[in-house]
């Protein structure tokens, strides 16, 4: 998977030189590019920024800046990419895409990359986005600040491909990248290879809808706290329905909302009006 991420802190991202991800890139399994944003401003302060059109707080990310960023990575100036999605005969237009050796732009007819702006007003990432996502072959990330990004950048890319707007949750960040960080590790890991044992993928939080069950090691017994004796049992099929009840029980207990309807508890007869 190819991974850019456009950004007014590339250093944010050196840690993506550690751990299994640092380790997928050193296999090739991702690769990534982290471009600053600066660089694509022509004054001498290098501003991203202005005041918002209709007044009010904070400042607004200016589209020009964005626009030549985003096309540099998609390989096509403006006009090309325009060109492309007017034109009605298919094969001149490929022919010439293979001639001037133009990478993929943002285009839906072909399923090119994915633009991904984190935003608190984008769709809910959630275990199953980062599975979908997984799939890609380019992800493409553009962290917002200050007040987000001018809406014509979205506007855009979206009447040319695909962008999603993604929120990591219900509260604010300062800035597109701490969340970018989350879903880049949530995708990655889910890359075949990247996670030594695909098996440990399988049994992990929100993969059956439902949180993990919790984990022990040795020693059996730590400051009188002793591992449940199921566990230490043998018994594989009393070990399974003992872990899949800790599932139930403890999302039923810390995420109700997650609660498929089929596994609620009947409802009960006494707190009923007869
Ligand atoms: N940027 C600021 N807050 C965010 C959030 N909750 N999710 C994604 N991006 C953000």
């Amino acid at each position: 998977m190819r991974i850019d991420i456009v950004t007014i802190f590339p250093e944010f991202f050196d840690v993506l030189d550690l751990s299994l991800l640092g380790k997928a890139r050193q296999s090739g399994l991702i690769e990534l590019g982290v471009h600053n944003l600066r660089d694509h401003t022509h004054d001498r302060h290098h501003s991203v920024d202005d005041t918002p059109y209709g007044g009010g707080a904070g400042m607004v990310m200016k589209a020009e800046p964005w626009g030549a960023a985003l096309d540099a990575i998609l390989g096509a100036a403006p006009e090309a990419v325009a060109t492309e999605a007017v034109a009605t005969d298919a094969a001149a237009v490929a022919t010439e895409a293979a001639a001037t050796e133009t990478p993929t732009a943002v285009n839906a007819a072909d399923d090119g990359p994915i633009l991904i702006f984190p935003s608190p007003a984008g769709a809910q990432f959630t275990q199953a986005m980062a599975r979908e996502l997984s799939l890609e072959q380019h992800l493409i990330f553009g962290c917002g600040r200050y007040e987000g990004i001018d809406q014509r950048v979205v506007d855009h890319y979206e009447a040319r491909g695909r962008v999603r707007l993604v929120s990591l949750g219900d509260y604010v960040l300062n800035g597109g990248e701490v969340a970018v960080m989350a879903m880049i590790e949530a995708i990655g890991r889910l890359i075949p290879g990247v996670v030594g044992n695909p098996e440990s993928l399988v049994e992990e939080s929100h993969e059956d809808g439902l949180l993990e069950y919790p984990s022990y090691t040795k020693p059996s017994s730590w400051r009188g706290l002793d591992v449940p004796p199921v566990l230490l049992s043998g018994n594989h099929g009393a070990i399974s329905t003992w872990r899949r009840q800790q599932q139930i029980e403890r999302t039923e207990r810390v995420r109700p909302d997650l609660m498929p309807p089929d596994l609620l508890p009947p409802a009960n007869a006494k707190q009923s009006p007869s």
